[in-house]
């Protein structure tokens, strides 16, 4: 029983710490994601007259517009984004997020 309640507690304190990392996103691994978004977003995330800027983009607001485009939530009207998200995870877009809110 004391087995029990224990291996729950650790289960739950490891949940919380993996949900810490995620929340924060690794912007080390989000640069190296990055290699799939810098032939439109530009390799500085600046963007272009086709291509939105998503450089220095808050990563709450940023993750929330990639799972946009994953759910289908906002309408990809060139369809450009969308095979870019399909296939990203939770961490992925934490990861990219995190990366371009640290460049300007
Ligand atoms: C093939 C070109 C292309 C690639 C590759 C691409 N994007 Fe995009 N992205 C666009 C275009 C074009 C838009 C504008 C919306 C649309 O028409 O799809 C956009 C929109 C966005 C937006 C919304 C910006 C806003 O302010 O509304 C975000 C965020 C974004 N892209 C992030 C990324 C990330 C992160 C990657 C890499 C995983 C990526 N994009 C890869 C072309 C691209």
């Amino acid at each position: 029983m004391l087995t029990r309640k224990l291996i729950f507690a650790v289960m739950f304190v490891l949940t919380l710490a993996a949900g810490a990392v995620y929340a924060g996103g690794d912007a080390a691994r989000g640069l190296e994601l990055s290699e799939d978004c810098v032939d439109c977003h530009g390799d500085n995330g600046k963007g272009d007259e086709d291509t939105p800027a998503i450089a220095g983009l808050d990563a709450a607001k940023h993750v929330e517009l990639l799972k946009g485009y994953q759910s289908g939530e906002i309408e990809d009207e060139d369809e450009m984004m969308l095979d870019y998200v399909a296939d990203l995870s939770d961490q992925d877009m934490a990861d990219l997020a995190a990366y371009y809110a640290t460049l300007e």
